[in-house]
């Protein structure tokens, strides 16, 4: 039998009857249609599929819906619309961070969240074991959007486009 789950996507609550398998990415694709969160590999290896989770960024091809029960989620059509983007949305634009476009839903998604752990003070691996706060040094940079997979290369420019937000 279908399971019911409700969550809140982007500010609206939604009730839905699913396969208990399905895949939080394919409940917001294919139940929600908010097809902005890409499938790229569906194994957790490319980063395509970031969504926020309870203010934190997450796999969505790694994670059953039906785990989501009551959870707040954001997508890149909730972060911000074209005529009245999320700054990190028009940075990516103003410093063309991007190529093909197929992983930049997840790469927004996952560097606004990214900020966001390096104010509260979360560690990445690579500062794992330093006692000062994080600071987003380049290599801190590298470190912490090495989940996020660009096939074409852009990496240079989406990490212009993060350093401009992070200011
Ligand atoms: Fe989820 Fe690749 S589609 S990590």
């Amino acid at each position: 039998p279908p399971w019911k789950v409700s969550l809140k996507v982007n500010g609206k609550a939604c009730e839905l009857e699913l396969d208990a398998r399905t895949t939080l990415l394919d409940a917001l694709r294919e139940h929600l249609h908010l097809t902005g969160s890409k499938k790229g590999c569906d194994q957790g290896q490319c980063g395509a599929c970031t969504v926020i989770a309870g203010g934190r960024r997450i796999n969505s091809c790694l994670t059953l819906a039906v785990m989501h029960q009551g959870d707040e989620i954001t997508t890149i059509e909730g972060l911000g619309t074209p005529d009245d983007m999320h700054p990190m949305q028009s940075s990516f634009v103003k410093c063309d961070g991007y190529q093909c476009g197929y992983c930049t839903p997840g790469q927004i998604c996952s560097s606004v969240a990214m900020l966001d752990e390096v104010k509260a003070g979360i560690p990445s691996h690579a500062t794992a074991d330093l006692m000062e706060p994080p600071k987003l040094t380049p290599e801190e940079l590298r470190e912490r959007m090495s989940g996020n997979i660009c096939r074409c290369g852009a990496y240079s420019n989406i990490f212009d486009a993060i350093n401009e937000v992070a200011g």
